[in-house]
């Protein structure tokens, strides 16, 4: 009888969600979502942007109420949970957005809810250091327990995040895009991070836009479109171009146009450029109508480059020439001059959340849309119905507040709006970052077009296929330095990697 109860305790899945339906207003983010977890696996949740991959965690969390439907957490089931609940029953998630406070320490953070007490009311910090060593231990990273977080790297902090929600005992750990705001050198860490809790018995619901990931982690993968499942299946049984046709519903053959640049005149020059001790006698030159990739691990000092091309930054020393004039101060004013920086950091660089779609797409075109300083709505409304269109944000209404769309979709508000001016040279500091497959061969082919109208593109991304696929010539950074210039014809990931980790790199995993 025993045995039978127990049979019974392991085929159970630690979390099943049957059937749920969540709406916002009149958009129905799930209808009958039906989802399950077990202990020791990795389930992994795909999607094109706005499918409701986030939506369907949050309702797991208890940050959103179903409308409809049941959720299992170890055998309890319920209409709906309140955060405290989902976290009682053992729930941890790493949201999509950073939640850890930079100015506090490791450890504060780790234990920010219920750090460990004292008599009197007093926290036990001696208590509350030693205890997040102890998880930090169990994750095999060697990140002090005392050092501020705004001193650690991203990918630090990452595991921070992780630890984090590890602190209350989760059995379910949920990663919302974990990898999209890592280096690849730390993805590393992030994985063997992963695989330690798999080993331990957690089950983990890992969600991602980087397909190669879920064949390295995942056990299972469920696939989510419009708000529907449309399958789940055991990693085994599939493969890229499988799940690729699962999201967007038909094969996606060419991610990246064809590479017939042209190159033309030289419009950007840079030569020595030296900045604050991170950038080093770096030299290059851009023209009309080509792509130069940025290669480099995390912290090489691309994106600095790139912030400094407009003016934001110090300069030290060194010269940099935009069409034959010397450099620009601010990014307004590089904007007006015809260069402008995508930025790699969009949530506080390039958006206004509590403002609609519209508002924010308009913003850097009134000199388009403003002729004698009156707005023009119906240039405004072309404008912008153009470029929703053009890169697929959806919902498509441009009146929804930009904090509502999802994760994906913001991002693309932010390329969409620069694709709709008239640049000379666009800088894209990792353009696809969080952007689903289908989208970003659109976005692919809305820089292929910048370079045909003769528009010079500086692409700094970590994803190497992208560089590749796109770009005419590669720059690899490596620890301030251009490291190597690589062509089209000698591309090859191998190359870009050997020339970005040259030198005695890390062997220890406490570095
Ligand atoms: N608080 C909200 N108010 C209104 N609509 C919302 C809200 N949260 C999500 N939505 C909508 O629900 C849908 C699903 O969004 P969700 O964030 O779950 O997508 P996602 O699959 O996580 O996408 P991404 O890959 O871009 O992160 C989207 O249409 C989104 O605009
Ligand atoms: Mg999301």
């Amino acid at each position: 009888m025993a045995d039978m109860m127990n049979a019974n305790r392991l085929s159970q899945p630690l979390l099943a969600l049957k059937n749920i339906d969540k709406s916002f207003g009149g958009i129905h983010a799930l209808s009958g979502v039906s989802f399950d977890l077990k202990d020791g696996e990795i389930h992994a949740l795909v999607g094109e942007n706005g499918a409701g991959k986030s939506t369907l965690i949050k309702i797991i969390t208890g940050a959103y109420t179903p409308d409809k439907g049941i959720i299992a957490i170890n055998g309890t089931e319920l209409n709906s949970l309140n955060p405290e609940q989902s976290r009682r029953l053992g729930v941890g998630v790493v949201y999509q957005e950073f939640n850890i406070l930079p100015e506090l320490t490791v450890a504060e953070n780790i234990f920010l809810e219920a750090p460990p007490m004292q008599r009197f009311g007093l926290i036990d910090m001696k208590a509350r250091s030693n205890m997040a060593k102890q998880l930090l231990d169990r994750l095999g990273t060697c990140i002090d327990p005392n050092e501020l977080v705004k001193n650690l790297t991203v990918g630090e902090q990452q595991i921070v995040e992780i630890t984090k929600a590890l602190a209350t005992n989760a059995r379910i750990l949920i990663l919302d895009e974990p990898s999209a705001v890592l280096p690849s050198r730390d993805l590393d860490r992030l994985f063997s991070v992963i695989k330690t809790l798999k080993s331990e018995g957690c089950g983990i619901i890992y969600i991602s836009h980087r397909l190669n990931e879920i064949f390295e982690l995942a056990d299972r993968v469920t696939v989510l479109k419009d708000g529907q499942t449309v399958v789940t299946k055991d990693v085994s049984e599939t493969n890229n171009t499988d799940l690729v046709r699962l999201m967007v519903g038909r094969p996606l053959t060419d991610m990246y146009p064809p590479a017939d640049n042209k190159p033309g005149e030289v419009i950007l020059e840079v030569n020595n450029l030296n900045i604050e001790g991170t950038v080093f006698d770096v030299n290059f030159q851009v023209r009309e109508g080509e792509v130069v990739g940025l290669a480099g691990l995390g912290g090489c000092g691309r994106t600095t480059v790139c912030r400094t091309l407009v003016g934001l930054g110090k300069l030290v020393s060194g010269k940099i020439k935009y069409m034959g004039k010397p450099a620009l101060r601010s990014p307004s004013q590089a904007a007006k001059a015809g260069m402008v920086l995508i930025p790699e950091d969009r949530k506080t660089h390039g958006l206004v959340l509590n403002q609609s779609m519209r508002f924010n797409m308009a913003l850097p075109n009134l000199s388009q849309i403003g002729r004698w300083g009156v707005l023009q709505h119906t240039v405004e409304k072309q404008i912008v119905d153009k470029a929703i269109s053009d890169i697929q944000i959806r919902p498509s209404n441009p009146e929804i507040t930009a904090e509502n769309l999802s994760g994906g979709n913001q991002q693309k508000i932010v390329v969409g709006k620069w694709l709709l001016t008239n640049p000379k040279l666009v800088i894209f500091d990792e353009p696809t970052r969080g952007i689903d497959v289908g989208a970003k061969a659109e976005i692919y082919m809305r820089i292929r077009e910048l370079t045909h109208r003769g528009i010079g593109v500086i692409m700094a991304s970590s994803e190497l296929p992208e560089l590749i696929g796109m770009a005419d010539r590669i720059l690899v950074f490596h620890e301030g330095r251009i490291a190597g210039e690589i062509s089209r014809e000698n591309f090859s990931e191998e190359e870009i990697m050997h020339l970005a980790t040259a030198t005695n790199e890390e062997s220890s995993p406490c570095n």
